[in-house]
């Protein structure tokens, strides 16, 4: 099953539902990381850190490969420079892209997708803000009611998903319904190990509330058998989708 717009979300294969986050400094070490992983994941994100170090090449080649890549670049511009760069992208083959969700920002590069199969994911607001940094920053707004109207702006722009902490997921899931993909980012196995995620989910509990890909990184990629950990993550993934 491919991550095609046209799949009903409540249908993903459940190795598409574990994306594996590609937090490492250079190509070589990533290109050494996805073959320890070997064939127990399809579906890595690469973000600004790894794009700067050649991670776009890295990119290139992984959908070569027939891997499944998710670009997180939160893109945010005036429209005409967001459809191009959300244009270049889909070229690529990538899968998933994010962008700040700003209606401008979703409305241009949800133009910009032509026939291609690249899905745009919405980053509402960012969780290391609260309200007192949103006050900081101008907005008149709580964070709960900003990522509230901004989900609501992302389906309505015909943004694909959203990127959003598994603790947030039944809410927006009953706000936005069935159709909008729930990306959840902060997920620890039971006993894993938190690192700087303040508020983590097991698997099982984030996709039982409504989550429909999980972003792993640190469990994964720091593990002294990627492989095997990634394939444990698989395993609760397939039991907790049922
Ligand atoms: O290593 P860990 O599993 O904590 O990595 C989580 C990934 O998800 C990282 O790439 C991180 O940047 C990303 N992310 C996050 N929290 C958000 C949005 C993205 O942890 N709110």
């Amino acid at each position: 099953m491919s991550v095609n717009s046209t799949d009903p979300v409540n249908s993903i294969d459940p190795m598409d539902r574990l994306i594996i986050a590609l937090d490492l400094p250079d190509v070589g070490a990533a290109t050494d990381m996805v073959a320890r992983v070997g064939d127990a994941a399809n579906f890595y994100k690469i973000g600004l850190e790894l794009t700067y170090g050649g991670g776009l090449e890295l990119a290139r080649r992984l959908v070569g490969e027939g891997k499944k890549v998710f670009l997180d670049l939160k893109l945010h511009d005036i429209p005409n420079t967001v459809a191009r760069a959300t244009a270049q992208v889909a070229d690529m083959g990538a899968a998933f892209l994010t962008i700040h969700a700003y209606p401008q920002t979703m409305r241009a590069a949800r133009g910009a997708l032509g026939g291609s199969s690249l899905q745009l994911l919405a980053v509402t607001v960012m969780t290391s803000y609260d309200d007192n940094d949103l006050r900081e920053a101008g907005y008149g707004l709580g964070v709960k009611e900003l990522v509230a109207r901004r989900a609501t702006q992302a389906r309505d722009a015909g943004v694909h998903g959203i990127v959003l902490s598994a603790e947030e997921a039944p809410d927006i899931r009953a706000l936005v319904g069935p159709n909008t993909r729930l990306v959840t980012p902060g997920i620890r196995q039971a006993g894993g190990d938190v690192g700087d995620q303040k508020r983590v989910m097991t698997p099982t509990r984030a996709i039982r509330g409504g989550a429909d890909h999980l972003v792993v990184g640190r469990p994964i990629t720091q593990a002294p058998d990627p492989r095997a950990a990634a394939l444990s993550f698989l395993a609760e993934i397939r039991a907790a989708a049922i």
